[in-house]
């Protein structure tokens, strides 16, 4: 059974859509879980006011019964609030002059200025396109609220059998915190005391003076976030085929967030600079469970889940829209020009670690359905104990 997501909408249409196909029935999803992980992504130290207008909320369309799935496809949409400012000018059908003029002629005129930085110059050429806004809608990160609640229902999922995925901000702009070589799940409850999903309290005072310094400067800040999945028993994944790999899916997952432009797995880029005996993590067997010594392989070998926690680290460039504007030219005129500020994110990294985690957390419940399979949640369940009762692993 392939679990898949197709979201669509526009960032100031009516609202975002996700539809998630190939739940099993009887999953129950915790609407406060999906509910938190939207407030998450939208809070964080350094957003802009549009997070307050929008408070999101997801409104299921079908595929659930008293919150429980029923097998087919799960349909929600999160109302982009701010589709009440630009109405007319965000219509799906057409509309008179009049309408369009009862919003302000900003909304409405056509955007020919490109952003560096974003979709926008490549978006209008291969969509043969003479308005930015029609590629600039879509490219918005609005977009990871979809994804944040489709992950919500993969983090149910995955609860079933024991998994549990969580992110955190580990680097903003230079400021790191401190590695947390052996952070098990409980010290993410350190998170909630923290503007910026970060476990270190002393980076984290460092990383926010860091972010009144870009704001100040009227410019922005990238950062690093890292999803830990706890739980995961060996064989998520597969060495049989390339497409099947865990660590290129995962990879694929997070750089298809949007401004996330380096992955590591585990140790990835600090193991490059060191020797075989350095990095790769020794077997032991004890209480019937084989286990690693170390993690430096961040819980992947061989394109699978080994029964370590599965560690993923994610950069993420500078927003691109600054308030100080960089230097553009138009796509009809072809003029110098200043990019648009619309509204921006000094950085979003502190929702980008709550969107990571929903992908990473989709990914690995979309292998957790190709192992287990099962119409049902109990039979899901029922076949992960059977390979758990037939594998040398226990969870930790
Ligand atoms: C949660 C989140 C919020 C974002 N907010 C902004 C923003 O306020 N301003 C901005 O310029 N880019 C923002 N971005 C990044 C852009 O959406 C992204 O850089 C742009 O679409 C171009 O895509 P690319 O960077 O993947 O090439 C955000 C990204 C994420 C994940």
């Amino acid at each position: 059974m392939d679990l898949q997501l197709v979201t669509s909408g526009q960032s100031h249409g009516p609202g975002i859509v996700a539809v998630v196909s190939g739940l099993p029935a009887g999953l129950h999803v915790d609407r406060d879980r999906m509910q938190c992980d939207l407030a998450r992504r939208q809070a964080g130290y350094g957003r802009s006011p549009r997070q307050r207008i929008e408070q999101d909320t997801a409104e299921i369309l079908g595929g659930l019964r008293h919150g429980t799935t029923l097998g087919g496809p799960v349909a929600l949409i999160i109302a982009n609030r701010d589709h009440a400012n630009w109405g007319p000018a965000m219509s799906a059908w057409p509309v008179t002059t009049d309408e369009l003029e009862s919003v302000a002629a900003r909304r409405w005129r056509k955007v020919n200025v490109p952003r560096p930085g974003h979709a926008d110059l490549a978006g209008v050429m291969k969509y043969e396109l003479d308005d930015v806004r029609n590629v600039l809608e879509r490219a918005s990160a609005r977009e990871t609220c979809a994804r944040v609640a489709a992950g919500a229902m993969a983090k149910d999922l995955l609860a079933a059998v024991g998994i549990e995925v969580l992110g955190h901000v580990v680097q903003v702009g230079p400021v790191r915190a401190e590695a947390g070589a052996e952070l098990a799940r409980e010290d993410f409850a350190r998170r909630a005391d923290s503007q910026l999903e970060c476990l270190d309290p002393a980076a984290e005072v460092a990383m926010l003076a860091a972010i009144d310094a870009a704001r100040a400067d009227q410019d922005t800040l990238g950062g690093v976030v890292e999803v830990r999945a706890f739980g995961c028993p060996p064989g998520l994944g597969s060495h049989t085929e390339p497409r099947l790999r865990l660590d290129a899916r995962l990879a694929a997952a997070a750089l298809a967030i949007q401004a996330m432009k380096g992955v590591e797995i585990g140790d990835g880029f600090a193991n490059a600079a060191l020797r075989g005996s350095q990095v790769h993590d020794e077997l032991s067997f004890a209480d019937d469970s084989f286990r690693r010594r170390s993690n430096r392989a961040g819980g992947i070998e061989g394109g699978m889940t080994n029964g370590e926690p599965v560690v993923v680290r994610i950069a993420m460039k500078p927003l691109p829209t600054l308030m100080r504007p960089l230097r553009t030219a138009t796509i009809d005129t072809f003029e110098d020009a200043t990019a648009l500020v619309e509204r921006s994110d000094t950085t979003a990294i502190a929702a980008a670690a709550v969107v990571a985690e929903a992908v990473v957390a989709f990914e690995l419940a979309r292998c957790v359905r190709e192992k287990f399979g099962g119409d049902s949640i109990g039979d899901l369940a029922a076949a992960h104990r059977a390979y758990l009762d037939r594998i040398p692993w226990t969870p930790a």
